[in-house]
């Protein structure tokens, strides 16, 4: 029999490789690669095998919301994360929390209660230990506040804006080795939205509240904004001494004629390439996160209306330009 070249069989191997998923190439770098999830949808099997396959940490999409996780005073419903969290451990993934402060999706009987502000401060300590203390040692990072800034950097007028700081503290006392984050959308770029919140970092820095990180959520569009000021503002922050994480990127698109056209696919995949690669830039900038993983489920088709497509699997779970464009992004050096 003629023997094989060596080198020939190099090659052949090389070329039926798989191309190596996003968790690989994140792990190499010590990055984490995440999506947000409906924990529902964990029973289908493309589902599951993609995030598996392709994702270094999960974070569920709406249920450790103060009205999914705790609809009722004295009723927690935890089953959802609980799937979750064995699902995550079962593929060696990180577990995000989010969010414990937040101005929508609270409970019925906390927002047409009558509480004073001394009882909404018991029924927010109760709820941050309880849900934090249940996950200590499983969810290693929670958007302890999201949303509490108004755009012209104002404190926003919720019924929580009283217990920001103690929130932080009191989830700190839960979990004293959870990194803790502030959350926020369109707070990306130098503005007066990301103003407040780096005066905040700056203060509680200054006073010991434990706070470890700011999240930039990057719900953005093919015009993302200045990459410029997107990286002067992640700079000021790890500069402080502060954790970054892009907590939840998509990308929509307009659909004009029903489905993304292959040069909106392109210039998308162009943005998230983009924000990719300006956060590998900064090793404080320790997670990237897309908010959900696969256009069949994704936020964006209904809330903004005629536009979609807004993430990096298509609905048949086929990788689409924007996939490859965070693979390449990931290798950068
Ligand atoms: O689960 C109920 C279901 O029982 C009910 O029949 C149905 C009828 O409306 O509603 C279902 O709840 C919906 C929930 O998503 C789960 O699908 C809510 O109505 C709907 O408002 C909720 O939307 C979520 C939204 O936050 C709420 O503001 C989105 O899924 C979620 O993607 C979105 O996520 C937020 C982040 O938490 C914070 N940053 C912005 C981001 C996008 O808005």
């Amino acid at each position: 029999m003629r023997e094989i070249p060596p080198l020939f069989l190099l090659f052949s191997m090389l070329a039926q490789a798989q191309p190596a998923a996003l968790r690989q190439l994140a792990g190499e770098r010590t990055i984490k690669i995440g999506a947000a999830v409906n924990p529902a949808l964990l029973q289908q099997a493309d589902y599951a095998e993609t995030l598996a396959r392709e994702f270094n940490q999960v974070e569920p999409e709406n249920s450790l919301k103060f009205g999914p996780v705790h609809p009722q005073q004295t009723t927690y419903h935890f089953d959802p994360v609980d799937a979750l969290v064995a699902f995550a451990k079962d593929h060696q993934m990180a577990v995000r929390g989010h969010t414990l402060v937040w101005h929508k999706q609270n409970p019925g009987w906390v927002t047409r209660g009558t509480f004073t502000p001394e009882q909404l401060a018991a029924i927010l300590q109760e709820h941050i230990q309880t849900v934090v203390g249940r996950y200590a040692g499983r969810i290693y990072a929670w958007d302890v506040v999201n949303e509490a800034f108004d755009d012209d950097g104002s404190l926003r007028k919720t019924i929580w804006s009283g217990f920001i700081e103690q929130a932080f503290r009191w989830a700190h006392e839960a979990d004293p080795k959870a990194l803790l984050f502030y959350n926020d959308y369109d707070a990306e770029v130098v503005n007066s939205k990301s103003d407040a919140i780096f005066r905040m970092a700056q203060d509680f820095k200054a006073r010991g509240v434990p706070l470890n990180g700011i999240g930039l959520q990057m719900h953005v569009t093919l015009d993302p904004g200045s990459l410029e000021n997107m990286e002067a503002n992640i700079k000021r922050i790890a500069e402080l001494g502060f954790e970054v994480q892009i907590t939840e990127l998509d990308v929509r698109v307009p659909l004009d004629s029903g489905a993304a056209t292959s040069e909106q696919l392109e210039k998308q995949a162009q943005v998230y390439h983009d924000i990719v690669a300006v956060c590998v830039k900064y090793p404080k900038c320790t997670a990237i996160q897309t908010w959900g993983f696969t256009d069949k489920y994704s936020w964006i088709p209904g809330a903004h209306r005629g536009t979609g497509a807004a993430l990096e699997f298509n609905a048949a779970y086929q990788p689409k330009p924007a996939y490859r464009a965070i693979a390449d992004a990931l290798k950068t050096r």
